[in-house]
């Protein structure tokens, strides 16, 4: 029967994502859904680099212009957003008030949980089984085996909104191949 083990987790797991996402974007996410065949058409072709790229989505389902995100969002803040395949993905803003390149994906590498941002303790930590990541989303302590994973946060030129591109390029915070891509 050790075979049916594996098997039997999936789905929970599974479950249990989509529980997080629901949680985190009940209003967000179905009108993200609805909205995205009209403003894909509004992100210019090319500011994807690769052309996978996905405007950023805040709360409420609308795309984010960086300048005005700069403005309500202080130094060191982590913002849950809407990033690729819809996935709850941190936009970070920089000690000198600029938006990091990279945005980090919140699912944590252990079961799925929607990891939430401790700004008292300088890490993200896990509810679900402790685990830890760094301000940049490394992971520091586990059960999770790895650290979460990253896309890119560009800006494009021609209307100033956010667009996640996937991130393909070597880990900068652990040196290694992207274990998401
Ligand atoms: Fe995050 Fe288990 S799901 S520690």
């Amino acid at each position: 029967q050790a075979a049916s083990i594996p098997a039997d987790n999936v789905p929970d797991m599974e479950k249990r994502k989509l529980m997080n996402l629901l949680l985190l974007g009940a209003i967000g996410l179905p009108t993200a859904g609805m909205l995205y065949p009209y403003t894909y058409f509004l992100v210019p072709p090319g500011s994807g680099g690769g052309g996978g790229g996905t405007p950023a989505k805040d709360a409420l389902g609308n795309d984010i212009i960086a300048a005005e995100w700069i403005k309500t969002h202080g130094p060191g803040d982590r913002t849950l957003t809407q990033g690729l395949k819809g996935d709850p993905t941190y936009l970070v803003v920089e000690n000198d008030k600029t938006l990091a390149t990279y945005g980090i994906n919140a699912v944590c590498t252990h079961l799925g949980c929607v990891v939430p941002w401790n700004k008292a303790e300088n890490k993200f930590m896990c509810p679900c089984h402790g685990s830890q990541y760094n301000n940049q989303g490394k992971v520091v302590r586990g059960p999770a085996p790895l650290s979460l994973a990253l896309a890119h946060a560009d800006v494009s030129i021609d209307d100033g909104k956010v667009v996640f591109v996937p991130w393909t390029e070597t880990d900068f915070r652990t040196g290694d191949a992207p274990w998401w891509s």
